[in-house]
């Protein structure tokens, strides 16, 4: 899982998808962050795209770098505990400016029955669970 969240963090930027009744959603995210073991990333409780995970928590991410794209797909299940909160907000002074681990809307989102795919032009695919 460490090279998956380290693929996210060079690449970046990657694009969220979200289910929203039988529409597709994409928008770019940032926030790559490893906490207990397990690959999280932050959003605000007022954004459309929390409320499309808490419909329904199937979500992928797609990201590129270097001719080669990481796919992560699974599950979005939000943590609301504070530790979470702060270990993401720690690895992200950028974002202390507009949350906090005691606001209302922050909020932290962890992968489970994760599959983490790396492809390339030119290479087999690498398949990573998690
Ligand atoms: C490069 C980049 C990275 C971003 N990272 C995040 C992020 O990690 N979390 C987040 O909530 N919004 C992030 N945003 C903002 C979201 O893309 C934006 O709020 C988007 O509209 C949310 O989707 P929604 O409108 O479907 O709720 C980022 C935007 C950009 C341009």
């Amino acid at each position: 899982m460490e090279k998956v969240v380290q693929f996210l963090k060079d690449a970046g930027t990657y694009y969220l998808a979200t289910v929203d009744g039988d529409q597709p959603r994409v928008r770019p995210f940032g926030t790559a962050h490893i906490f207990e073991g397990k690959l999280y990333i932050q959003t605000g409780k007022s954004k459309d795209v929390s409320k499309q995970l808490h419909a329904n928590p199937k979500a992928e991410i797609c990201a590129f770098m270097d001719g080669k794209w990481l796919r992560v797909a699974g599950e979005l299940v939000s943590d609301d505990r504070r530790d979470a909160k702060v270990s993401m907000l720690d690895a992200y002074p950028s974002l202390q400016s507009m949350y906090s681990a005691d606001d209302d809307n922050t909020e932290v989102l962890y992968f489970k029955n994760a599959t983490a795919t790396f492809s390339s032009f030119t290479d087999a695919p690498e398949v990573v669970k998690f």
